[in-house]
């Protein structure tokens, strides 16, 4: 059985105060909360106040990036022992807003995949494709292309290590969310790949979260899709109430 996995992605979006102020609400909501694995992944500069703010809590604590390299000349960049320094669990990598926006390749996205699990840190690694390759019925190849750049040489032990997130770039801060059906087609279509790729074990073992505008309305029709794990919040994480009304969607 697969362990549900509710991330909140704040992008670049609130001051320090506020982060730390929604970091302790939700550590104190999360106390009941059981059965569920829960993070945030707040703005880097803010990492440490967010990850003492939840410490010994439910909720764990993600960057929204990092660098492959570990140290160095790497003038504005992070590497991963540094985020797990400050008290990271995990790292998204592959975001489609680095991809699309900030012109990350599949194979950087790797590099950092590789460094990621070597620093211990368990990487989300986003895959989606743009409303064009949606029409033109390109989905599943995109995917697929992404998984075998962005995952590249990764062995079965370290496949195990981590998170696959489905987001579709047409449904993220759209407020146009993938049907279920679409959703829960596209995450079976990754466990066929990674049955393919690795072996059945592997294919039923590794959380799929789902990201792109869900809500607490629609996010128990998702959740209760059999290949959906999980879900990536963007802008519903950044108010506790439907953040943890996502949350209280998984009971449904
Ligand atoms: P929204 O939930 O705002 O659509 O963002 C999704 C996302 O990009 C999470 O990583």
């Amino acid at each position: 059985m697969r362990r549900p996995f509710i991330a909140g992605n704040w992008k670049m979006n609130l001051d320090r105060a506020a982060a730390v102020a929604l970091a302790q609400r939700l550590a104190k909501e999360a106390e009941s909360v059981e059965g569920v694995d829960l993070a945030v992944c707040p703005p880097s500069v803010y990492l440490d106040a967010v990850a003492r703010a939840v410490a010994g809590s439910n909720v764990a604590v993600g960057a929204q990036n990092m660098y492959h390299e570990p140290k160095g000349a790497y003038t504005g960049e992070i590497g991963a022992a540094m985020l797990a320094d400050v008290g990271c669990r995990y790292v998204i990598l592959g975001h489609s807003e680095r991809r699309h926006i900030l012109g990350e390749s599949d194979t950087d996205i790797n590099k950092k995949v590789l460094a990621a699990l070597e620093a211990a840190l368990t990487p989300i690694i986003c895959v989606g494709e743009l409303i064009e390759q949606r029409r033109a019925g390109a989905t599943m190849d995109v995917i697929a292309s992404q998984f075998a750049g962005s995952l590249a040489g990764l062995s079965t032990e370290q496949i195990a290590q981590v998170v696959i997130a489905y987001e579709p770039v047409w449904a993220i801060g759209t407020g146009e969310v993938a049907t279920p059906d679409q959703a829960e087609k596209v995450h079976l279509g990754l466990r066929k790949i990674m049955q393919v790729r690795y072996n059945e074990q592997v294919a039923q073992a590794i959380r799929i979260q789902y990201g792109g505008s869900v809500e607490p309305e629609n996010a128990a029709d998702l959740l209760g899709q059999p290949n959906i794990d999980g879900a990536l919040v963007g802008g519903a994480s950044l108010k506790a109430e439907s953040f943890m009304g996502i949350i209280a969607a998984l009971a449904k």
